[in-house]
């Protein structure tokens, strides 16, 4: 009796248990037809939100026991924080406001120096329920017109887990005193399926950055270094792209045309390399963007240095960036003006006098589909006009400066030069050689003293 009562029971017990898994199976199917696999999206979100909190913390949990500093760069977390002075960063409405951004990834930052390769990292992610994938790429601090071989370097290392990636971006020191981050390129389609590459705040290009000021806050409870002046960082970020000069295409150049070491080239060219650093410097300080324009550009697509024969150093400013500051500034560092042509409106040049060289600034007007920039003689009063299509400006070394470019150089250097540009020429005469030049008029003989000033 006492067995079969036994029996009976455990029977019973099997039967509601399988009915409970048939009626649980049953409301799954049946809120998944009706309401998708989630109940609902709010509580949809806040899964998702969990699991890329949690995947952050299992990620700083992991780069803390490697003794690792890592800094959040992350575009949409700090976008959120940049929202609200430091002290709310702590308490959030949400127990995950910032750090949740609803996106697929999380990004961080480290500098190359504390970033130590250590054969254990891959196992220990896993066990830490991290997938680890590094994509190396090469050293372009030790690519140069003397070495073209380089060697290979971690650029940015993916953790995944729950379809969520923290995506770290090793910042290298470059010798312009910068940072530099290299393109994320995955090589095997495999990793291109598993990981939303294309969303990635950083990779698509390489990318240049001031060192930030950084600072340890408590984010959504968890201690996270972020750069102090959130808003500084994101706007540098929105320009941060970086090409890298065409050494290989450069040494070319060279083998046919070979570099003039002369004395006087090698002074000109040291001259001027500090004349286009004090004017970094000065127009760094102003807050003026400026970009290396006809021959300096020139100079440094075709031969990845300063064209020796040319007379000056040439950059492009945005006509909107200009400040009347500007001359006082250059006079401050022992540049006096040495004309300024046109005027803010129309056409406007400036020429500072270095130590032998001079600075030119080439102010470009937006005009539709092209920018310009003017030209005037002075004798005659005529004027010339240069016009390019539009460009964007990226980041570059010359000399070991960090400094701007129109991103799409080779259009740009086409429209100046044309087909040709590759063979040097050393006859220029800026009224005619250029392919661009336009003939624009002449200035009527009552705005000569304003707008024709030689020093
Ligand atoms: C944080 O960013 C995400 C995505 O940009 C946004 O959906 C969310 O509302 C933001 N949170 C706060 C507190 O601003
Ligand atoms: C060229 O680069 C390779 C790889 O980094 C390095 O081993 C070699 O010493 C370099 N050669 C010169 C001449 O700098
Ligand atoms: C942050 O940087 C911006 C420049 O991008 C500056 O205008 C602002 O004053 C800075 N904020 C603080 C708190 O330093």
């Amino acid at each position: 009796m006492a067995r079969l009562n036994k029996t009976v029971i455990l029977a019973l017990l099997v039967a509601s248990s399988s009915v409970f898994l048939l009626f649980q199976l049953y409301y799954y199917r049946h809120y998944i037809s009706k309401h998708g696999i989630y109940p609902s999206s709010n509580e949809h979100w806040q899964l998702e939100t969990d699991a890329q909190l949690q995947v952050v913390k299992m990620f700083l949990g992991l780069m803390s026991r490697y003794n690792v500093p890592v800094f959040l760069i992350d575009t949409a977390a700090l976008g959120n924080l940049s929202q609200v002075p430091p002290k709310e960063y702590r308490s959030g409405q949400r127990h995950c406001s910032f750090l949740c951004t609803r996106r697929e990834f999380t990004t961080f930052a480290v500098f190359a120096k504390f970033w130590k390769h250590d054969t254990s990292l891959p196992r220990v992610a896993a066990e830490h329920g991290l997938e680890l994938l590094e994509v190396r790429g090469n050293d372009p601090r030790l690519v140069g017109l003397d070495n073209l071989s380089g060697t290979t370097i971690p650029l940015h290392l993916l953790f995944s887990s729950k379809g969520h990636v923290v995506h770290l971006v090793i910042f290298y020191e470059r010798s312009g005193n910068y940072l530099w981050h290299g393109p994320l390129r995955l090589k095997s389609s495999i990793d291109r399926k598993l990981i939303p590459f294309q969303k990635l705040d950083f990779g698509r290009h390489a990318g240049a950055f001031d060192r930030p000021e950084l600072l340890l806050s408590s984010v959504d409870g968890l201690d996270v270094w972020i750069p102090k002046n959130t808003s500084r960082f994101l706007t540098e970020y929105s320009h941060a792209r970086f090409v890298e000069c065409r050494y290989r295409d450069a040494r070319t150049f060279y083998q046919l045309y070979p570099e003039d070491t002369s004395p006087e080239a090698t002074d000109f060219r040291m001259k001027a390399r500090s004349l286009l650093s004090v004017a970094s410097q000065t127009l760094t300080g102003l807050g003026i963007p400026f970009w290396l324009s006809s021959g300096t550009c020139l100079g440094w697509f075709r031969q990845c240095s300063l064209i020796s024969y040319s007379k000056d150093v040439d950059l492009g400013i945005w006509i909107k960036d200009y400040k009347p500051d500007i001359i006082h500034a250059f006079e401050k560092t022992g540049l006096p003006l040495k004309h300024k042509f046109g005027k803010v409106e129309d056409s406007l040049e400036l020429s500072f006098q270095g130590f032998d060289v001079k600075v030119d600034f080439f102010f470009f007007y937006e005009e539709g589909d092209i920018v310009w920039n003017g030209g005037t003689q002075a004798k005659s009063g005529k004027k010339f006009k240069y016009v390019f299509p539009r460009f964007s400006l990226c980041w570059t070394e010359l000399m070991e400066l960090k400094v701007r470019v129109p991103c799409e150089t080779l259009d740009y250097v086409e429209a100046n030069y044309g087909q040709n540009w590759n063979i040097p020429v050393k006859s220029w005469d800026w009224k005619s050689s250029p392919s661009n030049v336009q003939e624009n008029g002449a200035w009527p003989v009552r705005e000569w003293s304003e707008v024709i000033r030689v020093y």
